[in-house]
Order: structure tokens, then C-alpha cells, then sequence
């Protein structure tokens, strides 16, 4: 039997190091559900329609070059406002959590609709201008130039999106365990994320 472990939050907010760092201290297996929506977004700017990208989504979509752009996020954020395209990624994600050898799964409703039974589950979050800064460092490490306030616009519009979406809105389980990382270093983080996973394993 799989343990899964449920990492939500924002944008930028950290979930992806933390989720990365503790699927490989435990030797789960690690999705990040964002790719997911952004390869959807994707193929929806080169010219498909959402639900039929989502229907027939395959694995390698998700090794797609340019899903990290900020206009594939803002479209990934677009499409993941329907709820017809959330449907039809559902299986994929619960078929993942439940593999044997436990599981890793990032994003924004796992704890509460993809995996409300997960036994640990974690909400990271951190302000929106600790999100611009670090976002705005890594587009510039991989070569995109956009300004600061630009990057800060983008977050606070996709927290908007998020947030307030009809269907599986951005929030924190009511059993999640929040950890804020805005004054944390990335080790201070990943060993706070650790001890609540080692406490709910028991
Ligand atoms: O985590 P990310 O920045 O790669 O996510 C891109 C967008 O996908 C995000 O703005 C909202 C959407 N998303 C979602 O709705 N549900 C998830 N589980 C993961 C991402």
C-alpha cells in the first residue's frame, strides 16, 4: 500500500524544492501536478481545444520543452479554472498517489480533491514579493528577462485565478500542516516538511 504525501500552495511559494527533497528522502516517487496544466495550456496556445489536450494527455507531454515560460503558466492557470478539464485529469493523478512505494504529488487541490485521504499533507506558502523575488531569479537563470514587477503581477494574478475558481480553489486542507517559507532557508523549509511526514508515517 502507497503512503502519499499532499504538498499545496502557491505559486513559487517553494513546493517544488520541498517536494523534490522530500521524495528523495523518503524514496517516493514525485509529481508535480503544475506541468500537468501547463502542458495542457500549451498545446491550448498552439491552437487545441482544452478538454480534448486534457482527455488525451500522455506522460511524454510532460517532458514538453517551454512549459516553464510565464505565458504557459498564465494559460496553464486558465485552463485549470475548468471544471471539465480538472475532471479528466483526476484518474492520472489518483493512479499516481496510489503507487506502491509511496508517492509525492505538488500542487494546488491535492489534499483536498485529488487525495483528500492523504495521511500527510502540507500547505506552503510564503508573501507575494518573497514569491517575485525568487521567481524573478530563476526566469533570469534560464534565460527569460522579465522585470521584477512584471513577475510580481503575474503571481498576484495567478493567486487571483486560483484562489478564487468555482472548482477546486486554492486552499489549505483543513488538516494541512502550513509552512511558511518567507523568512526560512530552503534546508529550515525542507526540514520542517521532513518532521511532519516522519510524525504522520508514526
Ligand atoms: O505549480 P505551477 O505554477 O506549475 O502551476 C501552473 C498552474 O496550474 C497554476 O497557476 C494553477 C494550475 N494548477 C492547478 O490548478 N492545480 C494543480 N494541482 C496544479 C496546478
Amino acid at each position: 500500500m502507497g503512503f502519499t504525501v499532499a504538498i499545496d500552495g502557491p505559486a513559487a511559494a517553494g513546493k517544488g524544492t520541498i517536494s523534490r527533497a522530500v521524495a528523495a528522502h523518503f524514496g517516493f516517487a514525485h509529481l508535480d501536478t503544475g506541468l500537468i496544466y501547463r502542458a495542457v495550456g500549451k498545446r491550448v496556445l498552439d491552437g487545441e481545444e482544452p478538454l480534448d489536450v486534457a482527455r488525451s494527455l500522455s506522460a511524454e507531454d510532460l517532458d514538453a520543452l517551454g512549459l516553464r515560460t510565464p505565458q504557459v503558466a498564465q494559460a496553464a492557470s486558465r485552463v485549470a479554472v475548468e471544471a471539465d478539464v480538472r475532471e479528466a485529469l483526476v484518474d492520472f493523478q489518483r493512479a499516481f498517489a496510489m503507487r506502491d512505494g509511496g508517492a509525492v504529488l505538488d500542487g494546488r487541490d491535492i489534499g483536498t480533491v485529488i487525495c483528500p485521504e492523504a495521511p500527510a499533507k502540507l500547505f506552503v506558502t510564503a508573501s507575494p514579493e518573497v514569491r517575485a523575488v525568487r521567481r524573478h531569479k530563476e526566469l533570469l537563470e534560464t534565460g527569460h528577462d522579465a522585470g521584477y514587477d512584471s513577475v510580481l503581477a503575474d503571481v498576484r494574478a495567478r493567486d487571483e485565478r486560483d484562489r478564487t475558481r468555482a472548482t477546486a480553489p486554492l486552499k489549505p486542507a483543513d488538516d494541512a500542516v502550513t509552512i511558511d517559507t518567507s523568512h526560512m532557508s530552503i534546508d529550515e523549509a525542507v526540514a520542517a516538511a521532513i518532521a511532519v511526514v516522519t510524525k504522520a508515517r508514526g
